[in-house]
């Protein structure tokens, strides 16, 4: 495994590298502004493969495809509508991937079998630059072993994935935190197929008709058909058991936090920083949604270091950033959620 430091400044010739890596079938852990992602080139069947070797991920689990250009869309997408066309001008590059019914030569092995393809454009600049470089589009999923936090910076995942991919692109922290939110236009309406950095009212800036799938924040079996295979799978889990609580009654919410925090003296509990000051072991996970974004996956990575018989997580709004960081939360609980 070659190991390529960039959290200084860096020059586009220094990825030419990696660039050659991805063009011969090999797996490039890469950063992008969500979350570090395992990339290849996703129209090489083989390297596709690989991905989902290296990540033990469900075959039925498609990719997003990370693009550099609008004419790489084009190559990959069969058909592109107005509703789309307007979120690509006002999303392209950053954190939004479109679902498009898919071109034939999009190998299926990307797509999880599916008819249609995801498609992002990074905005991040050494992404941007490899996949120009590379010139293709690079299949990339979260960087984790499936069902373990997203990678979002280096060293959090280093352990986890050094012997499972042939290069390793580290430029420290992510600047968002978590994944990007995944959108597909059904006739004429906007169907959220899971939240992120933007947001159901920043889509709504756009598009008016703007629907949340009722599985974001759901229990799903196996079995249930939905829009997103992504969205059924265990995800996100430290080892350790967990439970989420939540209410907009401030008192409430702490009264419920402390009595479970006492139940047992090695249990611990996650909290806005403002509100470390009603626990005796908690782990600060910042104040703002978007420091609570940003830190989010490295601490569900941290907690299983303190072997504590249960987490306890102080949940947010479930509006704005809030949804994203609920969402990835109810799965880190395994849906053990406590709302007052
Ligand atoms: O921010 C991100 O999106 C990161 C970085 C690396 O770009 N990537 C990422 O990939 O989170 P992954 O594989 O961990 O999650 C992709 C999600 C899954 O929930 C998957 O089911 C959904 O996107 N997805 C991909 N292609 C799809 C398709 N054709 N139809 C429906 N859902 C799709
Ligand atoms: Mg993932």
């Amino acid at each position: 495994m070659k190991y390529l430091d960039l959290k200084n400044n860096y020059t586009k010739e220094e990825l030419i590298e990696a660039a050659n890596y991805i063009k011969n079938g090999k797996l490039v852990l890469f950063p992008t502004e969500t979350v570090y992602g395992i990339g290849a080139d996703a129209l090489n069947e083989q390297a596709v493969e690989n991905i989902f070797k290296a990540k033990n991920r469900k075959p039925d689990n498609p990719l997003i495809l990370h693009v550099s250009s609008i004419e790489m869309v084009k190559e990959i997408a069969e058909e592109i509508n107005d509703i789309e066309t307007l979120l690509m001008e006002k999303f392209f590059p950053g954190p939004l991937t479109i679902i498009f019914p898919k071109k034939s030569h999009v190998p299926y092995i990307a797509t999880g079998n599916l008819e249609t393809v995801g498609i992002r454009m990074p905005s991040n600049k050494i992404a941007h630059d490899l996949i120009e470089l590379s010139n293709t589009p690079i299949a990339a999923p979260s960087a984790n072993i499936s069902g373990r936090p997203s990678g979002t910076n280096v060293e959090d995942i280093l352990e986890e994935l050094k012997d499972k991919v042939d290069y390793i692109i580290d430029e420290g922290k992510t600047s968002i935190g978590v994944e990007s939110t995944v959108i597909r236009v059904i006739n004429d309406e906007i169907h959220i197929l899971r939240p992120g950095k933007i947001t159901k009212e920043d889509l709504e800036k756009v598009y008016p008709k703007v629907i949340i799938d009722k599985h974001i924040l759901s229990t799903i079996s196996e079995q249930d058909k939905v829009l997103s295979p992504g969205m059924k799978y265990k995800h996100y889990a430290p080892n350790s058991k967990c439970v989420l609580v939540y209410s907009n009654n401030k008192e409430k919410l702490i009264n419920k936090m402390q009595q479970l925090e006492q139940e047992n003296k090695n249990n611990i509990v996650l909290c806005r920083t403002e509100n470390k000051k009603y626990f005796k072991n908690c782990i600060c996970m910042g104040n703002t949604e978007e420091e609570i974004m940003k830190n989010i996956f490295t601490i569900l990575r941290k907690v299983d270091s303190y072997e504590a018989p249960l987490v306890i997580i102080e949940g947010v709004a479930k509006k704005g950033l809030g949804l994203a960081i609920m969402n990835r939360l109810i799965r880190a609980c395994s849906h053990n959620y406590i709302e007052l």
